[in-house]
Parts: C-alpha cells; sequence; structure tokens
C-alpha cells in the first residue's frame, strides 16, 4: 500500500479525495491509500505541473495491439521493421544498412527513406504510426547532441523532416531510451518497479533511466566523468577494440563505470544491451555489482520495437487531446 508524504499541492490536490484512514506520526500526515485512491491523487497532482511541450514517451500498463514502425538510427547500422505491438515482435523483415559515411542529416534521412520502403512497402495504412532512435539527446523533435553521427544533426528537426518524408507521424526520441521501452514493455524489465537503468553498450554508451515503469528521457550517463575523461571513449564497444582491450580488461574498467552508475543512482536492476551483450559469456564473470544485472531480451530489435511502441503511444495521447 503506498504512502504519500504531505506537499503543498497534494494537500490542496487531496482536499477533494476523501480516502480514509489518516495517520498522523510526529506531525506528518501520512496516508494510506488505495490504488484507486492513489490514481486520483496521481491524476489530481499532475493537474498541477506544467506540461512540458516535448511529447511524451509513455509506456503503457498493458501491451496494445496494433502495429508501428520502428526505426533504429545507431553510429553504425540503421534498420527498420513493422512491430507488433501485442508481443513486441517483427512483423515484416527487418531491413538495415550501414550508417553513411559522413552521417550526415540529409544522407541517413535518405538510408531511413529506402529502408523503410523496403521493410513495409506501400501498401500499409497512412495512419500507421512510426517511432524513430537516434544516437543523442532529443528535445522538442530535435536532436541536440551528436557525439558519434555528424555535427550538423545539432538541432536539425528530425522529426518533422521525417514526418514529412515518410508521409506518416514520426516520433523522434533518444536510441537507448528506445531500447529501454522495449525492455520494460516485452523483456527483462517488464512489471519491474523501483530504479531500473538499461545500458547499451556499442558504438557509444547509452543510457535509459526508469522510476517505476516512467522514462527520466536523454539520461546521457555514457557521458559520465571516469578517470578525468568521457567514460564513453573508455568503455563503449568500439572504444574496447580501438583500445585493444580483452575482455577481462575491458571489464576492470566497465565495473569502475557500473560502480559509479550505482554509486549515484542505486538502481535495482541493471540490463545491459548493445553490441556488447551479445558476447556476456566472455567477460559477464567478471562483472561486479550489487544490483541483479541481466543482458537485454530483445538483443538486436530492441531499439526498434521500443522506438515502434514509443511511436504508437505518442500518437494516442495526441488524440486523446
Ligand atoms: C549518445 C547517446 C546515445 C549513445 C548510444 C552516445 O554517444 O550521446 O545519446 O544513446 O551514444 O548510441
Amino acid at each position: 500500500m503506498p504512502y504519500v508524504s504531505e506537499r503543498l499541492p497534494l494537500r490542496r490536490a487531496l482536499a477533494d479525495v476523501s480516502v480514509p484512514p489518516f495517520t498522523r506520526r510526529r506531525g506528518r500526515m501520512l496516508l494510506a491509500v488505495s490504488e484507486q485512491a492513489s490514481k486520483e491523487v496521481t491524476d489530481q497532482v499532475e493537474r498541477f505541473l506544467t506540461p512540458s511541450d516535448d511529447p511524451q514517451i509513455l509506456i503503457p500498463r498493458e501491451r496494445p495491439t496494433g502495429y508501428a514502425l520502428g526505426i533504429d538510427v545507431g553510429g553504425t547500422g540503421v534498420k527498420a521493421a513493422l512491430v507488433d505491438l501485442a508481443t513486441g515482435r517483427l512483423a515484416s523483415d527487418q531491413v538495415s544498412e550501414d550508417t553513411p559515411r559522413p552521417a550526415t542529416p540529409d544522407a541517413v534521412i535518405d538510408t531511413i527513406s529506402s529502408i523503410v520502403d523496403r521493410a513495409i512497402g506501400s501498401d500499409e495504412p497512412r495512419d500507421l504510426r512510426a517511432g524513430c532512435g537516434l544516437p543523442g539527446v532529443v528535445k522538442h523533435g530535435r536532436l541536440m547532441t551528436a557525439a558519434n553521427i555528424d555535427k550538423e544533426w545539432i538541432e536539425f528537426p528530425v522529426e518533422q523532416v521525417l514526418t514529412d518524408r515518410l508521409g506518416r507521424p514520426v516520433l523522434a526520441l533518444n536510441d537507448a531510451d528506445a531500447a529501454g521501452v522495449a525492455e520494460l514493455a516485452y523483456g527483462e524489465a517488464e512489471g519491474k518497479g523501483g530504479t531500473v537503468i538499461l545500458l547499451t553498450i556499442g558504438t557509444g554508451v547509452g543510457t535509459a533511466l526508469f522510476i517505476d515503469g516512467h522514462l527520466v528521457p536523454n539520461t546521457e550517463l555514457g557521458h559520465l566523468e571516469m578517470y578525468g575523461q568521457d567514460a564513453e571513449t573508455l568503455v563503449s564497444g568500439v572504444s574496447r577494440e580501438r583500445r585493444g582491450l580483452d575482455w577481462e580488461q575491458w571489464a576492470k574498467e566497465f565495473n569502475d563505470y557500473l560502480a559509479m552508475i550505482e554509486r549515484y543512482f542505486w538502481p535495482d536492476l541493471i540490463i545491459l544491451g548493445g553490441g556488447v551483450s551479445k558476447g556476456f559469456s566472455r567477460y559477464g564473470s567478471y562483472l561486479r555489482t550489487r544490483a541483479p544485472l541481466v543482458t537485454a531480451r530483445l538483443l538486436n530489435t530492441a531499439g526498434i520495437v521500443g522506438a515502434a511502441l514509443a511511436g504508437a503511444m505518442a500518437a494516442r495521447t495526441t488524440q486523446r487531446a
């Protein structure tokens, strides 16, 4: 049974909600509330918040039905497929191409458009929603950082350009957030409350942070400072190869990175995704964490599936508004 401590907006919200029993402890009022009442409280408290104009990335508590298009743009490859939202499985072939070099917005958008045509053809209805994961911070439909793709992407209005080019509504989100959404809805984090952190270790280090099933978008913990450097340049998959580290040497440094994440966030579950997670048997025994650490269940498809689900859910909230 959840407890809610008294705060000013809450007190006003609670004025309309009568939920016995009240318990007074050392001058602080604690409320024991039923699930229904707790939802009423949440709904009412939300009315006191000024909504962000960023599209919300929502994760449904129950799997929705229907289909959506998922696109995953990484530093190395661009992939797309149709996703069955009821199961989180791909409903078309996954089509992929290498990320063009240089990875300018024009070149990447041409690649996306060509693989989407090949993945879903021209028969899919125009209202089929889409989501696109990108390797950087996404705010208000624009990519704001570009660690592993061309700097021309910074502030590029990717959501609008893709919506126009693909002729269907597209939600843009961070690639690690997309992978995290997939693991939360269909994978290792399904039904998990508390603090869950997903790390994607590939070209870069991406992170997705969830608190009781809610995403805190764009966490960018791959760029925490470690040994005086950007952690990604030490422990990403590409950095391991560039530095010629064997798995044991890499795991030793990666343990320091994980320890830092645990020191700051105290996660209840850590999920490892991205290209490096596939080789877990070669280094898993060297890793040490306080929280349980598991590999992502969706592996290769997580970015596509999470982007598709987030795109579909964003559309539903817009329709309701
Ligand atoms: C970017 C992140 C991204 C990660 C994985 C990092 O360099 O800053 O936004 O999620 O790479 O692609």
